[in-house]
């Protein structure tokens, strides 16, 4: 549910020469990694994702620029703005999920303990929340 959604605010190595963050399997971040995405290019207006995955985590971060991330457990709605590449948004997995608002030259990072596999995705909001509502 949205309650295991987590902000994580990743180390921040200051440095004069410019500053360094990072994560790794199960330390910053709670999975082991399987698979890396990134999404850029978004003209103006534009919306990513808008579906849940049945069993796969990821971390999403605003590598650069912002976007908001709009969440829904099937209850409720919840939406992080996300503008620091220090931040990772954990979202667990049967969270409806889509991406919005992308800034111009924005880059969306995401992290997953998935291979890619369409049968992970669920496209339909009605199918979601009836899944999610069940138990
Ligand atoms: P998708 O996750 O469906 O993005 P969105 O929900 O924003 O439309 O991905 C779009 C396409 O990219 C998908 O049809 C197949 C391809 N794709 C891969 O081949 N590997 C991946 O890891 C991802 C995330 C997508």
């Amino acid at each position: 549910s949205l309650q295991d959604v987590k902000l994580i605010n990743l180390p921040k190595v200051l440095d004069e020469r410019g500053n360094l963050s990072f994560f790794q399997n199960n330390d910053q971040i709670p999975f082991e990694l399987k698979r890396v995405y990134w999404i850029y290019d978004v003209p103006g207006g534009e919306h990513r994702g808008g579906h849940a995955y049945k069993d796969l985590q990821e971390v999403i971060i605003a590598l650069s620029g912002s976007f908001d991330v709009v969440l829904h457990d099937g209850k409720e709605e919840k939406v992080y703005s996300l503008n620091r590449s220090y931040y990772g948004l954990y979202v667990p997995q049967k969270i409806w999920r889509s991406m919005e608002n992308f800034s111009t030259n924005s880059l969306a990072f995401i992290a997953t303990d998935a291979y890619y596999d369409t049968q992970q995705y669920i496209r339909d909001f009605e199918e979601f929340k009836l899944l999610t509502n069940e138990g």
